[in-house]
This record gives structure tokens, sequence and C-alpha cells, in this order.
């Protein structure tokens, strides 16, 4: 990437208030991107039908094209025009939709190849904020949105966590404060329900909706993995991460929870929804601070599973 393509943009920072919706809008109808508001992470937003303006999503992000989109829809009306939802999908669509659940279904209408990266399934997902949902009213089209980061780092959960990664690469942001949720959506693939990525939704609640247990992926193979979400190493902080430590060795800053205090806490109290909300934003701060980061033992029940995937990633060796 040039510097003369990665400073095309005076990014702005649009307030969440209906004219910066309408704005927002705006720009992406003319082809452009947005990065918006979601309950879960922020998104870089772009019109999935206009397969130039989805190319400029992988060009702010530096992200490898091969990657498939979510494509975020205000309703479910607006979903099954894209896709085939069978039985088990209309029954998790019904119970967390609007949501942090995203489902990989069978397309039914053509998008551009290029949000579904040659895949016969495309991604969807009803994105729960009220900024999100009046977005893509106004827009009136899908739209395609990974989540607001340059590829390989962890994912925003504010304004300013967007404009650190993607500042003077994108057109606007939608300032909408903090994601509630702070990790991503939980993906479910089938033919039969798989869980593709452990997410905003705990599996157990997917499970308890179907009446039965589900499969987990098993991790894929870095070298051609099926979800490149599933890279080993796609959270990563700059920082060497060092998981389920009890106590900082010496020279590291340690990021606790529950009992474990640290120089940061998840959440003192125990709280897996808590924990996942300030996940990404502490995680970066430790970065800043240039130390290795250890981390307390986290449970992996509930949100603990996406919690403990997002961390094992952040550990990973670098490639
Ligand atoms: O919470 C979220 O899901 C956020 C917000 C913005 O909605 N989005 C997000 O997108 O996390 P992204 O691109 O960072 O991660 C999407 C994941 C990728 O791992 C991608 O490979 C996978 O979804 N994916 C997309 N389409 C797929 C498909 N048809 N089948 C299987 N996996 C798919
Ligand atoms: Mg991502």
């Amino acid at each position: 990437m040039t510097d003369a393509t990665s400073q095309r943009y005076n990014t702005a920072r649009l307030e969440a208030d209906a004219d910066g919706i309408s704005r927002a809008a705006e720009i992406l109808l003319a082809g452009e991107t947005v990065a918006f508001p979601t309950e879960t992470v922020y998104g870089l937003g772009a019109d999935a039908t206009q397969p130039q303006a989805v190319a400029r999503i992988f060009e702010a992000k530096n992200r490898p094209s091969f990657n498939p989109l979510i494509v975020h829809v205000p309703d479910l009306e607006a979903a099954s025009r894209w896709v085939d939802l069978p039985d088990w999908a209309e029954a998790l669509a019904t119970a967390f939709w609007p949501g942090a659940l995203t489902l990989a279904l069978p397309k039914k209408t053509a998008l551009p190849d290029i949000v579904t990266a040659g895949h016969d399934t495309l991604a969807i997902r009803i994105p729960a904020t009220q900024v999100a949902q009046q977005l893509l009213r106004a827009v009136g089209r899908p739209v395609a949105a990974p989540s607001a980061n340059p590829s390989g780092r962890v994912s925003p959960t504010t304004a300013d966590h967007v404009l650190d990664g993607l500042e003077g690469r994108i057109a606007a942001v939608l300032d909408d404060g903090r994601c509630a949720v702070g990790v991503e959506s939980t993906i479910i693939g089938g033919p039969e329900p798989t869980l593709l990525r452990p997410g905003g939704v705990a599996v157990e609640a997917i499970e308890q909706v179907l009446g039965r247990s589900i499969a987990r992926q098993a991790r894929t193979d870095d070298a051609a993995p099926l979800v490149p979400g599933q890279l080993t190493s796609h959270y990563a902080p700059d920082a060497p991460v060092r998981l389920n430590a009890t106590k900082a060795r010496p020279g590291e800053i340690l990021l606790g929870f529950g009992a474990i205090a640290g120089e940061r806490t998840l959440s003192a109290s125990g709280d897996l929804v808590e924990a996942a909300a300030t996940l990404f934003a502490l995680l970066r701060e430790l970065d800043g601070v240039g130390k290795p980061i250890a981390v307390a033992p986290i449970p992996l029940d509930g949100l603990g599973a996406a919690i403990n995937d997002r961390l094992q990633r952040a550990a990973a060796p670098r490639g």
C-alpha cells in the first residue's frame, strides 16, 4: 500500500444523530466506506451491492481478499431476501436477532463475488443497536462490514480505536461511544448447525434454543483456514501475551480477572459479560505500555469461550 493510497481521506467523525446517520448513509450509497457502531464491535461498512465499494474495505484494512465478509441487514425480511433459512436458522434468528449472531447460509440472490470470496454461502447478521438499525434502513441495501481494524489487529470497540487504525484510510466513522458486547458475533454455519466462531452469543444459549448440542468446527490450519478469522494470530497486540498467569513475572504487566487483580482487570467481580465488553480496550491500553502482557485465567463457559479464543490468538506466535 502506498502512502498516496493510505492518505486519501480526511476521515470525518460523524455524531450518531439523525444528521450524522443520514450523512453516513449518503457516503455509503456513494460507494465509500464508513465505520459504524454495532453492539459487538465497530464494523467497516460498504454497500454490498457495489463491488468497488466493497473493494475499498479490503484496501483500507489491508485484508487478504480471500476473506468473505458479513452482510448486515435491518430485519428478518431483508435477511430472507439474500439467504435461505432452514428451520434451525429460523429458530436461531427468532431467538437472537437482532443480536450478536451471524448465520452463514446458502446464498439466494447474487451479491458481488467479492463479498463472499467465492463461497456459496453468505454470512448475514442483524445488528442490535439503534444507530446500526437506523443506518441500515437509511441505506436500504445490505451493508458488508468486517471489524473496522487493520487486518490482524484487535477489533475496535470505540470510534477512537477505529481512527487509531484507519484514520485517513476511510471516509468516515459514525461515533456512538462504546460497544456493549465487545467481542465479535458468534458465527454458525450449516448444513447442520456448526459453531464456526465463538462470540457474543454463548454456544450454550444456542444449544438451548435448538434443544441439542452442535458441532464445533476444529480450529483450522493457518495455511488454509475455512474461516480466515481463524488465523491463529488474528487478534494480535504488538506485545507478547502470556495466558493463565496467576501473577506477573518481572517486567510483565498483568491483566487480571476476578480474584486475580492486575494493573488492569477485565472484571473484578468475575463477570464474563463485563470481561468481554472491556477485553479489546484493555488489550490496547496495555499494549501501549510496551511491556509483555500476562493475562489471568478466564473460565471457559458462556462468553468465556469467545474471550479465551481471542486471547489465544493474541498469544499465538506471529507468522
Ligand atoms: O460482530 C461481528 O461479527 C463484526 C461486526 C462488525 O458485525 N464483524 C466481524 O467481521 O467480526 P470480520 O470480517 O472481522 O469477521 C467475519 C468472519 C471472518 O472470519 C470470515 O471469514 C467469516 O466471518 N465469514 C464470512 N463469510 C463467511 C461464510 N460465508 N462462511 C463462513 N465464514 C464466513
Ligand atoms: Mg475482524
